[in-house]
């Protein structure tokens, strides 16, 4: 039953299935924005344009607005059929009960936080904080210098010469200093006392790779430099745009669209915090130092800054030197005084992610021919050749996360994530072995590059109608993966023409970027020695299947290397050393950014690139 609020709007109570959530929602509201207000996350790619289609439900029982045209341009018949709706176009008109289809919701995804490539040496000479266990004598009515003053005192007596007490401390530290009964470890950071630590609490670093699409978050032990746990969550930003340029966008219409992105985003760091602490029983208050890296775009979100320059040409950035801030200018639920470092950006569109790639892989350090790239919905890629590092960026756009793919999900459960061909029959095979529910990035490229390889799409990607398993759809052809009977979703799991067309999109993007960075140095690929993939979608990415379908050069297979989450190493090694923070703050100035959008050759080679 609906109920009344102050301005006689009716309140209707939405159930969520199958999380089981009960909330609330009013007919001014879209279901989108009724699901973002009750804490659920959609994958809302295009931020509720009505031009994606990921944010797809199905209307158990109610009422709701009529179907739009956006909805009528997205779903099939055979989706209306089954109730299906796009949250972001419609409002409720009575009280609901709602299924989110598990590549709806934006939870339990598999994602990549292994990283190898890169082992730092942890010194505790290079560590950016130092700890020093104190036991202080306790004042009394003929020594009653002031707290400040008296740490101060003992860690002279100790030899340590300290500048100052970081202000945000000065709220707690007598009470600290009592509860602890004088003995305590003090943590410095560049002559400053930052924390006061029962003394024999672990000081702990985090280093987090926040994506366009997904966050990992790494606590380090800063006495031995060890991952203890790591943890990977959803961007939340994600419900304001699946891409950077979505969010920007959305922030250029909003006025406080800065401040919620900033918002979502520290919200959803703060519970990973909670989470990876609560997992090695220590609290919050032990982490002392931090790395943040991300884009350019996604730097700017966290600090809050402009980024509506980004998105217009010459796509500046606002800041591109390295940063270093305190937890509570974020309002992190860490130690307050614990130390913020964001390392530099290269451009617009190459940020401090790929600089921590690129340090991950030592490829700072490379001298030889090396491509190193990081797919993502932006991927960024470096050509070393001879010492000088070119990079660009190109707007691969997310069909690899399984977006703007009909049968699309993210990489979770169910997931086909590999196809193989043998003898003409495709076998699939799905994450964590469950009933299959649609594809992944990795699976959907296995899936066009076998349907190329058998010949059942030519190079443009058009279908060959006389296979037994093509057959004619709503709006073109689709090939048959799944049949009807055989899905447990009650929908056949197929890939269409549309499918192949993102697939085209996306690799073409990746390739055009590749062939101008050869061009630009004079080489030719096969000049290239070495190649390595960063990411989590390069990581379980069949090689074979981007040389097929001509995302990747046809080189030596044993030039490739898969490197996991290799701008999470980097920021890990950040955390770890000022060294490294002073290798990152150097090859910032090394790199020459290509902007692609502006080479003479951009268009031609694009097209060229735009077949299988
Ligand atoms: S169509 Fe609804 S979020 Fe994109």
């Amino acid at each position: 039953m609906s109920t009344l609020s102050k301005s006689d709007t009716p309140i209707y109570v939405i159930e969520w299935q199958p999380i089981g959530l009960k909330s609330t929602g009013i007919q001014q509201q879209t279901i989108l924005a009724a699901a973002q207000s009750a804490g659920i996350r959609f994958v809302a790619f295009c931020g509720g344009n009505g031009t994606c289609g990921s944010c797809k439900i199905r209307i158990i029982k109610g009422e709701l607005s009529p179907i739009t045209e956006t909805e009528r341009a997205r779903l099939s018949d055979e989706d209306f059929a089954h109730g299906m709706r796009l949250a972001c176009q419609i409002h409720p008109l009575s009280d609901l009960k709602i299924e989110i289809p598990p590549s709806t919701l934006s939870t339990e995804q598999r994602l990549q936080l292994e990283g190898e490539g890169f082992l730092s040496i942890f010194s505790q000479k290079t560590c950016p904080i130092q700890s020093v266990h104190l036991q202080i004598k306790e004042p009394s009515i003929l020594d009653s210098c002031a707290d400040t003053v008296r740490i101060k005192k003992a860690l002279l007596i100790t030899g340590i010469n300290i500048s100052c007490i970081h202000p945000r401390l000065l709220h707690s530290i007598s009470d600290v200093l009592r509860e602890l009964h004088w003995d305590i470890q003090l943590i410095l950071r560049n002559q400053e006392v930052i924390a006061v630590l029962p003394k024999n609490a672990i000081p702990l670093g985090l280093a987090v790779d926040i994506g366009t699409t997904k966050i990992a978050a790494y606590l380090i032990d800063l006495k031995t430099g060890f991952i203890v746990l790591k943890k990977g969550e959803m961007n939340p930003q994600i419900s304001y745009g699946e891409d950077i340029i979505s969010r920007i966008a959305y922030t250029n219409i909003n006025p406080e669209g800065r401040e919620a992105l900033q918002k979502n985003l520290i919200h959803t760091i703060n519970k990973l915090i909670r989470d990876l602490c609560k997992g090695i029983h220590v609290v919050p208050n032990q982490i002392v130092e931090t790395v943040f890296v991300g884009n350019t775009a996604i730097h700017h979100f966290f600090c809050n800054l402009p980024v509506g320059q980004l998105g217009r040409y010459p796509f500046v950035a606002a800041v591109s030197e390295a940063l270093n801030f305190s937890a509570s200018d974020f309002g992190l639920k860490i130690s307050p005084a614990a130390g913020v470092y964001l390392p530099p950006n290269i451009a617009g569109y190459v940020g401090a992610d790929h600089i921590a790639m690129l340090i991950g892989t030592n490829s700072d350090q490379c001298n030889r021919t090396r491509i190193a790239i990081d797919i993502g919905t932006n991927t960024e890629i470096s050509l070393i050749h001879q010492g000088k590092i070119f990079s660009c960026s190109c707007a691969s756009g997310p069909a690899f996360e399984g977006a703007h793919i009909s049968c699309g999900m993210r990489a979770a459960d169910g997931a086909i994530e590999r196809v193989q061909i043998s003898d003409g029959v495709f076998q699939i095979k799905t994450i964590s072995d469950q009933p299959p529910i649609g594809f992944c990035g990795s699976g959907i490229l296995d899936m066009v590059a076998a349907l190329r390889k058998s010949g059942i799409i030519n190079a443009r990607g058009n279908f060959n109608k006389e296979d037994p398993r093509v057959q004619k759809a709503e709006r073109n052809y689709e090939f048959v993966v799944v049949s009807k009977e055989k899905s447990t979703t009650g929908k056949a799991i197929t890939v269409t023409r549309a499918d192949i067309n993102e697939i085209i999109l996306a690799k073409s993007a990746i390739r055009t970027g590749i062939e101008i960075l050869l061009e630009t140095t004079g080489i030719t690929s096969d000049q290239i020695e070495e190649f390595i993939v960063a990411g989590a979608f390069g990581t379980f990415l069949n090689v074979n299947s981007a040389v097929i379908v001509g995302m990747f050069p046809d080189i030596n297979p044993e030039k490739f290397q898969q490197v996991g989450n290799a701008a999470g190493t980097g920021a890990c090694a950040m955390l770890r050393s000022t060294e490294i923070r002073k290798r990152c703050e150097e090859l910032s100035q090394r790199i020459t950014y290509v902007e692609l959008s502006t080479y003479p050759n951009f268009n031609d080679t694009l097209i060229s690139w735009m077949h299988l």
